[in-house]
């Protein structure tokens, strides 16, 4: 039995993240064509959400249903954890009644924490570090429409957050180059800027950075948990729009992602969200479905080995 956790992209190694992925797409085949099976019958996922949720919760329950299994959705408002018993206890008493785990929090130590007492399989959710499951979405859209992501080129404009950290996580594990811009004081976490130095670079500038893309991804400019820091965002972020005229210094085939939600008029432009010339950011939020699919089972395949 192989115990495996889901809290960055960098607990799988780079041969799983590519066969998970194709794994994904041949999900999403098998959905469409009417001819899943059940391999998570009778299996039971426990889904912690401190943040809200839209797309995570429904792509989690969704799916745990098209296998044959169930979710149960518990937020600190109803459960203990909001009236302060530990986390350590809660992962205990999870761990015994329910398959895996899925979590959405704040620091990303938190989930470190449930995960070291969880025996389990636990899956990161998004934490303020990063959102892992959001890149395997990402990543299945990016082969389905331009094939392989080695080689290629993927700019980063607005925010240094939990999905920019967890882009340069991808850049590193699937060798292509990120070219980020963000705003001095909001850059993604130093270290791991600095660790893949090679396939990363980060200046403030978004049209140099957007400069022969062949995808450009953005973000809220304020995550769950900063929305005192709006106004104050909204300024700084001025001019990191990303919209045609931006997409224009991109390649002339670039794609364009967004996690979602997304802030019309802000860090994206209704155009661009809407034109489909680059814009695939409905495949992307579908995705999470079929990606998130092929990781539940690759975690039970794990933990049966
Ligand atoms: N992209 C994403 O994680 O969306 P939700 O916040 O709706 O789950
Ligand atoms: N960076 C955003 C992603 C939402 C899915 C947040 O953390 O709120």
């Amino acid at each position: 039995m192989a115990l495996r956790h889901f809290l960055t992209l960098k607990d799988l190694t780079r041969d799983e993240l590519q066969s998970l992925i194709r794994s994904a797409i041949r999900l999403k085949a098998d959905h469409k064509a009417g001819r899943a099976g059940k391999p998570l019958d009778g299996k039971v996922l426990g889904m912690i959400f401190e943040k809200s949720s839209t797309r995570t919760r429904v792509s989690f329950e969704a799916g745990m249903a098209q296998l044959g299994g169930s979710a149960i959705f518990l937020s600190p408002d109803d459960t203990q954890l909001g009236r302060g018993e530990p986390l350590e206890d809660t992962a205990r008493v999870l761990s015994r009644m329910v398959d895996f785990v899925m979590i959405r929090t704040f620091e990303h130590e938190k989930l470190l924490r449930f995960a070291e007492y969880a025996t389990v399989p636990v899956i990161n959710a998004l934490t303020d570090g990063f959102h892992p499951c959001q890149l395997l979405a990402d990543i299945q859209t990016f082969v389905e429409h331009r094939g392989d992501m080695a080689g290629k080129v993927v700019a980063w404009v607005g925010d240094g957050n939990n999905m920019a950290n967890s882009y340069i996580n991808a850049a590193a594990m699937l060798d292509f180059q990120l070219q980020m811009a963000c705003p001095k004081g909001y850059e993604p976490d130093p270290v791991l800027v600095e660790k893949h130095r090679k396939r990363v670079s980060l200046g403030t500038d978004p049209l140099i950075a957007v400069k022969g893309a062949d995808l450009v991804v953005t973000d809220t400019w304020a995550s769950m948990g900063q929305e005192e820091e709006k106004a104050e965002r909204l300024q700084t972020f001025a001019g990191y729009q990303v919209n045609h005229e931006m997409m224009a210094r991109a390649r002339n085939n670039a794609l364009f992602m967004h996690c979602l939600p997304a802030y019309r008029g802000l860090e994206v432009s209704d155009e661009l969200m809407e034109d489909p010339r680059y814009s695939v950011i409905w495949d992307e939020a579908e995705n999470r479905l079929h990606a998130q699919k092929a990781l539940l089972l690759f975690l039970l395949e794990q933990l049966e080995q």
